[in-house]
């Protein structure tokens, strides 16, 4: 057996999900050079779903947050159906992750707060980029970042209205460790009780 192939068994796991995600994370920290790099798959009142990759910027004990355009498509999605699904893959330890849940947008004060950190170009684009939205060609978008850059010359960037942080609750867990006979383990979290999680093992 591969040694960079560990297995699992709900026996091994974490009875936290939460501490079970940070305990890969740390080990996908060592392999990948992003760990952060998630797929958020969201779906609009039809119930057509799409998915794209954001970078997990909060992971707390109890939900995991990441920073848009809320005027995007997901953005617009989420208000039309709060619920998402997060999708992780780690290859080099094979091992994938998949959280459901419902997603709420955070406060205006913490996307501010997270907004302010950014790097004073990022927070330009975040003004100049009407996310998901068509534009003629790429010489009209960087007009609309000299606009921008003119507008706010000598002075500090706000943060737009339209952009800011959302948080998924999870309700749901999954985690999928390849093994070489191909009989992979997945071992799957559910709410139980009062904050419990009841675990149990999937057949690959
Ligand atoms: C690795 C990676 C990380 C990304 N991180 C973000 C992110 O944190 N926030 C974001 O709005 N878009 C991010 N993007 C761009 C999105 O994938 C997507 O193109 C954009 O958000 C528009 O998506 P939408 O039209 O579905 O709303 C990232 C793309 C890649 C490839």
């Amino acid at each position: 057996m591969s040694a960079r192939w560990i297995p699992f068994d709900v026996s091994l796991a974490l009875t936290d999900p939460f501490a079970q995600f940070a305990q890969w994370f740390e080990e996908a920290s060592r392999e990948l050079r992003e760990p952060e790099a998630v797929s958020v798959i969201t779906s609009d009142a039809s119930g057509q779903p799409s998915a794209r990759m954001v970078l997990l910027r909060e992971r707390t004990d109890s939900s995991f947050g990441w920073f848009t355009n809320y005027d995007s498509r997901k953005g617009h999605d989420l208000v039309e159906n709060p619920q998402a699904g997060i999708l992780w893959y780690v290859e080099p330890l094979g091992r994938q992750v998949r959280i459901e849940g419902v997603v709420a947008r955070m406060s205006p004060e913490e996307s501010d707060a997270y907004f302010a950190s950014r790097p004073r170009g990022h927070q330009i684009g975040a003004h100049a980029s009407g996310q998901s939205e068509v534009i003629s060609s790429r010489a009209a978008l960087e007009r609309r970042v000299r606009d921008v850059e003119e507008r706010y010359e000598g002075g500090t960037v706000p943060r737009p209205a339209h952009w800011g942080g959302f948080r998924l609750t999870p309700r749901y867990f999954e985690f999928w460790q390849h093994r070489e006979d191909r009989l992979h383990d997945r071992v799957i979290y559910r709410p139980e009780g009062e904050g419990g999680w009841l675990l149990e093992r999937l057949m690959p």
